[in-house]
């Protein structure tokens, strides 16, 4: 690409991520940053060598030089934050949950029609080594035909109730965290219909006021017949990664089994001619990549894969994907999770979609 692409990234705590892979990219440069909290600015500045920051987003979208911005604001401001960007002129990264309802859904959509600006979610699990490879393997046919897939997330994330935002209406396990699992499960079964699912929720999410299921399975099923099982469990003790790996997807196929793991980045695959054993692919070599700040908790790795895809396919004339469309979609299955909760029985996604008008 002869010229960088400039991003502004709003809201600093997540936004470190961006933050070091606009930095280490050679695609990319950092035109700003933006908090409300003025000493989470300072700090970035100081941890990044940069000298610019704002605490003010409607400042920030009305520079000139920014081409993109990145969001990594609470769940609930998505939507409004996309919607400024998108009406400055900018192009949006917004990371996982593109919204917390359908209900701007429509609107934004109208937006993006109109002003011709990108919309890409920042969908990180997909961007991570051991799910690229899988991905790479499942288009060039190793697996055979799907047959089923399993994806779960599992952690025991009490501690991100800390956040005052996420002990808010708009917060739910299933869109803050479960989504990955959903998302990895839509990208294989894009064309999911119905949905069946069983959830509760344990005194442990109930003693931070919250009232929204911590413990759940599903059932989902696409228009051939093909299905996935996702589960998601968050406020309860867990084997710990070494055991069990926090997010994973299980591809089956008519010719070859693959499985894909986070944070253990670790890749199993049984393609013909089939083994009695699986071969392990680790990516040891990339544990830093990934990892780049205290803890695994924290990475930056798949954030500077999807912002480098992103610039390519500009670059390429290509739309990125997850857009702002496949994002409602993949959350008009998760509506229909919540109605199959709800009711306890299948709910279709076409009705969420007729009943949004999308
Ligand atoms: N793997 C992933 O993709 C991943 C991981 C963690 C978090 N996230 C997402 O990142 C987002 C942020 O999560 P977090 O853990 O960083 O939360 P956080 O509370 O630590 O950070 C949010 C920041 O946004 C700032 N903010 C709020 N409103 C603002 C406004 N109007 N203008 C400017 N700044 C504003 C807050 O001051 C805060 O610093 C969430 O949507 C979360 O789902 C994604």
């Amino acid at each position: 690409m002869n010229q960088k692409l400039t991003m502004g990234v709003l809201g600093l705590g997540e936004g470190r991520s961006i933050i070091s892979a606009v930095l280490n990219s050679r695609y990319w440069e950092l035109g700003n940053i933006c908090d409300l909290n003025e000493a989470l600015c300072q700090e970035r500045c100081q941890e990044f060598h940069f000298d610019k920051y704002t605490t003010s987003y409607e400042e920030m979208l009305a520079d000139e030089n920014i081409d993109v911005i990145g969001i990594y604001t609470p769940d609930q401001l998505h939507a409004e934050h996309i919607k400024m960007a998108l009406e400055a002129g900018k192009h949006v990264i917004c990371t996982k949950p593109l919204m917390v309802s359908l209900d701007q859904a429509n609107e934004l959509l109208r937006i993006q029609e109109r002003t011709k600006k990108l919309v890409f979610v920042g969908q990180s699990s997909r961007y991570f080594e051991p799910m690229r490879r899988q991905r790479k393997d499942f288009e060039q046919g190793k697996n055979g035909d799907l047959l089923t897939l399993e994806a779960h997330y599992i952690s025991d994330s009490r501690w991100f109730l800390e956040r005052a935002w996420s002990r808010k209406a708009g917060f739910s396990w299933m869109y803050n965290f479960m989504i990955h699992a959903v998302d990895l499960a839509a990208w294989y079964l894009p064309e999911i219909e119905e949905v069946y699912g069983i959830g509760s929720v344990s005194e442990n999410t109930r003693v931070y006021g919250l009232e929204v299921p911590d413990t759940m399975k599903f059932l989902l099923k696409d228009s051939s017949g093909r299905f996935a099982s996702v589960t998601g469990v968050y406020a309860a003790p867990t084997l710990g990664s070494a055991v069990q790996q926090n997010i994973s997807c299980t591809l089956r196929g008519t010719k070859g089994i693959s499985q894909a793991g986070y944070p253990k980045l670790k890749y199993y695959t049984n393609f013909e001619p089939l083994q009695k054993t699986a071969e392990l692919q680790t990516f040891d070599d990339l544990h830093d990549y990934y990892f780049r700040f205290e803890q695994e908790n924290h990475h930056a790795g798949e954030y500077q894969n999807y912002i480098e895809y992103f610039a390519e396919c500009l670059q390429k004339g290509k739309k990125p994907l997850p857009d702002l469309r496949e994002g409602i979609h993949t959350l008009a299955v998760m509506e229909a999770m919540e109605r199959s909760l709800q009711t306890q029985n299948v709910a279709r996604v076409p009705d969420v979609l007729r009943d949004y008008k999308l």
